[in-house]
């Protein structure tokens, strides 16, 4: 790590009102924080484990924009799979021995996620209340109004800016 990148931290600005998301997010904060403080000798096991996490933490949020009739290949959920295409194709270099991708990797994701965060899972945040989806128990209380709001493809407007 060199002295012009300041280390990710959790800010209270990036809470969404939904208890399992947030905990979802903070662990990502701290799994991507424990990456970039990484050494040579560790830096692709943590960056597997911040993978790992992310493929989990995607699927959970495409679960539930499936589950309240979004479309499958909607704007968020692209979103969602380019970022773990570039994951992917960064621990496949790291495995053929270069992880200096994993640094620049690292340095985006942390670009990335606040405005990810802000925008597009605190517009999917919003429609899970609007439609009565509870992401304790994965329940959708409203059908109808949550195939009245999908938009065929994007959920709401404030998801896909
Ligand atoms: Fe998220
Ligand atoms: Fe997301």
């Amino acid at each position: 790590m060199n002295a012009s990148m300041s280390l990710p931290v959790w800010s209270d600005d990036l809470l969404l009102d939904d208890e399992r998301t947030d905990a979802t997010h903070r662990e990502f904060m701290q799994l991507l924080r424990s990456s970039f403080m990484a050494t040579e000798s560790n830096r692709l096991q943590r960056f597997q484990k911040l993978l790992e996490h992310t493929v989990e933490h995607f699927a959970q949020e495409d679960r539930w924009m499936i589950a309240t009739g979004m479309e499958d290949d909607n704007c968020h959920s692209k979103d969602h799979t380019m970022i773990l295409e570039t994951m992917r194709e960064v621990e496949k270099r790291a495995l053929a021995g270069d992880t200096s991708f994993i640094t620049v990797m690292n340095q985006a994701l942390a670009q990335w996620f606040p405005e990810h965060a802000k925008t597009k899972d605190a517009g999917l945040t919003q429609y899970l209340k609007e439609v009565g989806f509870s992401t304790t128990d994965e329940v959708l209380a409203n059908p109808e109004t949550a195939q009245l709001n999908a938009h065929g493809g994007c959920g709401t407007q404030k998801a896909c800016t």
